[in-house]
């Protein structure tokens, strides 16, 4: 147990590694993710995170140079991770839950990450944070789809920043809580196109990820969304021949 400011908090460690053909040394990778015990969404990592950390992990030689914003952070273990990696990293979690925006600092403190910025953005609210953001690459979201009255607030929000910059990609891990919830209809309306992402083609088919047992037995898929009339160059070495394998 650590303490900050009179908070009593724990820190969990998350070692990525992993070889690639032509790299000469073994790369390696650990962050520190502080945790607050509480009832709260923001205060720990999900499964969906630890997923979602390893795709950035797995493709991390394409993150140098991309701009990436993260919504709905939390204690940001996707976001710490890019920006490890030499991404350009803003994160962000509802304005109005401000223990989450300081966990989201406090990540970036324990990972000596200065320069990432931290900005209060609740979904579906066109906010002064909102339009002051500047034009992303990526947006990254981690189990953010577990509020059906939710999900189109999150999509609106992943829209406007989509129309700002038509080559926005939006790479989001869920959980599969309920066979009836399902985001088409809203995917037509907010004409986004949604490319499912097989767990296999990045390593993340296992119950045991970056040193931790998080995804576990939980039913995580991950997709990436973009405007179905988009033009995208986001992630030219990303994924793509895997999405479509
Ligand atoms: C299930 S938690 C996931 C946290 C983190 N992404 C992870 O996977 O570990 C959902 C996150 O969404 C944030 N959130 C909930 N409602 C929100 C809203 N209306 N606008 C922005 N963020 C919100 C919560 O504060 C929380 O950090």
């Amino acid at each position: 147990m650590c303490e900050e400011e009179g908070l009593s908090f724990s820190v969990r460690e998350y070692s990525f590694a992993g070889e690639l053909e032509r790299e000469e040394q073994k790369a390696e990778l650990v962050v520190l993710i502080p945790e607050v015990l509480d009832c709260q969404y923001g205060m720990y990592v999900w499964p969906c995170a630890v997923v979602l950390a390893q795709y950035l992990w797995f493709h991390r030689r394409a993150l140098p140079g991309k701009r990436i914003l993260e919504i709905g952070a939390g204690v940001s273990l996707p976001g710490v991770v890019a920006a490890k990696c030499g991404a350009e990293v803003i994160l962000s979690d509802s304005a109005e839950l401000p223990q989450c925006l300081e966990n989201c600092r406090r990540s970036c403190r324990m990972n000596s990450l200065p320069g990432v910025q931290v900005t209060g953005l609740t979904w579906g609210q066109v906010s002064p944070a909102l339009l002051a953001l500047p034009p992303v690459d990526v947006i990254l979201a981690s189990d953010v789809f577990f509020e059906p009255q939710d999900f189109e607030d999150v999509l609106s929000t992943v829209y406007y920043l989509m129309e700002k910059s038509p080559h926005t990609e939006f790479w989001t891990t869920y959980q599969v809580r309920s066979a009836d919830w399902s985001i088409e209809a809203l995917l037509y309306k907010w004409e986004l196109k949604c490319l499912q992402v097989p767990l296999e083609s990045f390593g993340a088919n296992k119950e045991q990820l970056a040193g931790s047992s998080l995804p576990g037995r939980h039913t995580v898929e991950m997709m990436i969304l973009m405007l179905a009339r988009g033009k995208h160059c986001a992630s030219p070495n990303i994924g793509k021949e895997l999405i479509y394998k």
